[in-house]
């Protein structure tokens, strides 16, 4: 028999290596490599037969024109990141911080489907099972039928899982803490996370039952060790937000049955986590509307409009190299639209500090909010206040042009809804009109207030 040698594994990518080494040269990672015993995943013979592997045509797939079937939870938030429920025999991974609320919002979950009668199994190798009650007890859910279990051994998991009805889901908070013995590296290791995972995800299939992974994030947002898990399932969300606010948005990174650009928005209660179907609501629930450097922004994320408050304070700086900080936004699109300010409108930045934040703690991704941080630097430079009804979106190009963004009518819908009048937005007509887009010279930002939305 071959001798088994140890191989080194990077914690934070599964990068194999032949020696230990200070840095990951796949990742780039620091002290991230441990000595690791190779993982013996072997299937039983019976898995291996020719027969198995007999291809299948694809036309001969009955229903294979329908969307899958799904099962709604009910907690409309969830459903919509998912792609309108989860799907029998898919695989879950949830990523966020310690104490962001991934066990709450789970335990929320597995008790709305238990109530609506399915068998939903929770499987906790991070609490006890009197904690877990205890939580569902505080939350209001200690009546619901979920079946407890304080387990971390996979085997013994799998075997839990295959008495009884099929669960229509199964939760494992959090796969960082499974090990199977299959592998020999200690529980938490890059082999055990992976091979708990692969034993998991094959119960998933051959069952027919939704898993949910959930998954600890470090402190850059890898969703540590279990990142090497990212591939293998059908879909990976997260759940963010920070210490400060109570809000927290659950996000779609992959999904192979739905889309990845929607977003979930909660609210950390008392009682645990409660929807917030009107985000634009609370985002600019605390809007300082006489304040000189703040531009409501219209956003989409996903097929929703999303309206938040871009804040922007611009002060004379006392350094060398003027400070540029950013919360909430990409910081090289900043230094952009700081760019297309001095060199296209003349708009002299480089004396400044320039401190741009998205108001709530949110996270903007669109360059469609270009318009509204340039409405709002030049309004904090200025001292002058921006009208409080008015709403901005539009995307600015390094020529100074100012582009239109898509969803148009939807934001202009979502604005007006909440009260808002006018809309600056780049003129999506002016190339019909003949007017070819300005590039360069003053003034070059054509804004163009089209039409008042209260009409
Ligand atoms: P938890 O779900 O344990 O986080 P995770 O599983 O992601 O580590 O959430 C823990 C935090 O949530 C904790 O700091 C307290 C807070 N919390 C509330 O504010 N209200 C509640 O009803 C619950 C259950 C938790
Ligand atoms: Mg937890």
């Amino acid at each position: 028999m071959a001798k088994k040698t140890a191989s080194f594994i990077c914690q934070a990518c599964g990068a194999v290596h032949s020696r230990w080494q200070g840095k990951c040269d796949a990742c780039g990672a620091w002290n991230s490599i441990a000595e690791e015993s190779p993982a013996a995943v072997a299937l039983p013979a019976a898995h291996r037969s020719g027969r198995k592997g007999r291809p299948i045509e694809l036309q001969s797939l009955a229903g294979s024109n329908e969307s899958p079937p799904r099962t709604q939870t009910r907690i409309e938030e969830f459903d919509r990141v998912t792609g309108g429920g989860i799907v029998p025999g898919s695989v879950l991974l949830i990523g966020g911080d310690p104490g962001i609320g991934k066990s709450t919002l789970l335990i929320q979950v597995s008790a709305t489907l238990a109530r609506a009668g399915h068998r939903v199994i929770y499987v906790s190798g991070e609490e006890a099972v009197e904690q877990v009650r205890l939580r569902a007890e505080r939350l209001g859910l200690a009546n619901a039928p979920v079946e407890l279990a304080a387990e971390t051994n996979v085997e013994d998991i799998a075997a839990t899982l295959s008495q009884g009805r099929t669960p229509v889901l199964v939760v494992i908070d959090s796969i960082q803490t499974m090990w199977t013995d299959s592998a020999e590296s200690a529980p938490g290791t890059v082999t055990q996370v992976r091979s708990s995972a692969q034993i998991l995800i094959r119960y998933a299939k051959q069952a027919g039952a939704a898993v949910i992974l959930v998954g600890h994030v470090t402190k850059d947002g890898q969703i540590a060790g279990p990142r090497v898990v990212e591939h293998m399932v059908d879909a990976v969300l997260s759940f963010e937000g920070d210490g400060a606010h109570q809000f927290r948005i659950l996000r779609a990174q992959k999904n192979r049955f739905g889309p990845t650009d929607e977003i979930g928005v909660f609210e950390m209660t008392g009682l645990g986590l409660s929807e917030v179907p009107n985000p634009s609501e609370l985002f600019l629930s605390n809007r300082d509307r006489g304040a000189p450097g703040t531009a409501v922004y219209a956003g989409m994320e996903g097929t929703r409009p999303v309206l938040v408050e871009i804040q922007a304070l611009v002060v004379p700086t006392s350094l060398g190299t003027p400070r540029r900080a950013v919360v909430g936004w990409d910081p090289s699109r900043l230094s952009m639209v700081l760019a297309v300010l001095e060199a296209r409108c003349g708009i002299k930045l480089g004396g400044h500090d320039v401190h741009l934040n998205v108001a709530g703690g949110f996270r903007i991704s669109e360059p469609a909010a270009d318009l509204a941080v340039a409405a709002a630097l030049v309004s904090s430079l200025s001292g002058a206040v921006l009208p409080g009804d008015n709403v901005y979106f539009g995307e600015i190009s390094l020529t100074g042009a100012a582009r239109p963004v898509p969803h148009g009518p939807a934001r202009l819908k979502e604005a007006a809804k909440l009260g808002f009048a006018r809309a600056v937005v780049p003129d999506a007509k002016a190339k019909e009109r003949g007017g070819k887009e300005r590039d360069g010279g003053a003034p070059p930002i054509p804004l163009d207030v089209i039409g008042s939305l209260a009409d």
